[in-house]
């Protein structure tokens, strides 16, 4: 290994947000990063580029079972789990579970033997399908425990609630940041969320599908800000423990967006709607005035800009 000011574990790292949060850490030298991840939701080939770096390694590694690491840990940013309904539900429900409850207790108990500071990619599913909006960190949330959603959404509830109890019993310093819809490059074509679907729907030539009357509402974040929050809030000062939202609260309804992307790719293209799944939550805008506070940090790309860079990713 080599010897580097700072080694960075991160879980989840060929998935989209950890592929690109790998890629941004590395340019920086002082950092040394192990990347760990199942490939169960992610792809190798997502860090094609920055495994043949030297102060890179990659472990396959289920972190539903415990690990062990010999090298002395700085930060961990835990990442793994899958994160569209495609991966998560069904026949994976009880893995998303596991790695969303066992997996934040194993990480948690390697940065509670290094001392290091540890990151939770949280999520705006604890809000579930929102009574408040937009939703601040203080919003309890509407989750049904008992819907197709849960697993997931009471997962990572679950996680915050040991991310936090570390914190109050073993003094782990823990940073819990909910992340709201993020899409960019090295997004899954084939995972169902609706950046990916609209794009790859437009550049293949079909007609968008829209689950819905299209009136339900989501906000965007460019992969490229999220990271930068990412980096800050792991970089706070240890009495900012969170939970902080991160997200675009430039909201749209998911029509409004399909005619936006139709518009920008082929506007012969047609919107066709379908039934809404199960608990799919009609509203969903971050505040982020805590994050505006307590890390200096808002989203700068534009839906616009951020759509025009992830087109192009996919035509290529
Ligand atoms: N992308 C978003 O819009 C969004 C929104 C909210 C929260 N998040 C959170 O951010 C994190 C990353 O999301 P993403 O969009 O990159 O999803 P992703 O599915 O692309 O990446 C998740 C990665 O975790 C890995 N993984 C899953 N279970 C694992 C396990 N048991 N052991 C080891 N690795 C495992 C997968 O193989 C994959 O590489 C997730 O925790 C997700 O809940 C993402």
């Amino acid at each position: 290994m080599l010897k580097t000011k700072k080694t960075i574990l991160i879980t989840g790292a060929t998935g989209f947000i950890g592929s690109n949060l790998s890629r941004r850490l590395l340019e920086n030298k002082d950092n040394y990063l192990i990347c760990v991840d199942n490939n169960s939701s992610g792809n190798i080939s997502n860090l094609k580029d920055v495994l043949d770096n030297p102060r890179v390694e990659f472990i396959e590694h289920d972190i539903v079972k415990p690990f062990k690491i010999n090298e002395k840990i700085d930060e961990i940013y835990n990442l793994a789990c899958p994160a569209s309904p495609v991966f998560y539900q069904g026949q994976n429900a009880i893995q998303t579970t596991k790695t969303c409850v066992y997996g934040a207790i194993n990480m948690l108990e390697i940065a509670r033997d290094n001392n290091a500071k540890i990151l939770q990619s949280s999520t705006s599913e604890v809000y579930g399908n929102p009574l408040e909006h937009p939703q601040n960190e203080k919003y309890f949330g509407n989750v049904n425990s008992c819907g197709v959603r849960a697993c997931y959404d009471e997962g990572k509830r679950c996680a915050e609630s040991l991310f936090f109890d570390y914190n109050r019993i073993y003094n782990t310093k823990v940073k819990v940041v909910r992340i709201f819809n993020t899409y960019g490059p090295f997004m899954d074509k084939n995972d169902g969320r609706v950046v990916s679907n609209f794009i790859c729907q437009a550049l293949s030539g079909s007609d968008i599908t829209v689950y819905g009357d299209g009136s339900q509402t989501r906000s965007f974040c460019y992969i490229d800000d999220l990271v930068e929050g990412l980096i800050k809030a792991m970089q706070s000062d240890d009495n900012i423990k969170g939970p902080i939202n991160l997200g675009n609260p430039d909201e749209y309804t998911i029509k409004d967006f399909a005619e936006i992307i139709i518009k920008k790719i082929n506007p012969n293209l047609k919107i066709i709607y379908k039934t809404l799944p199960l608990d799919d939550p009609i509203k969903r805008k971050p505040d982020i005035t805590l994050a505006r506070d307590v890390l200096c940090w808002e989203p700068k790309v534009s839906l616009f800009e951020g759509l025009d860079r992830t087109i192009e990713y996919f035509a290529n």
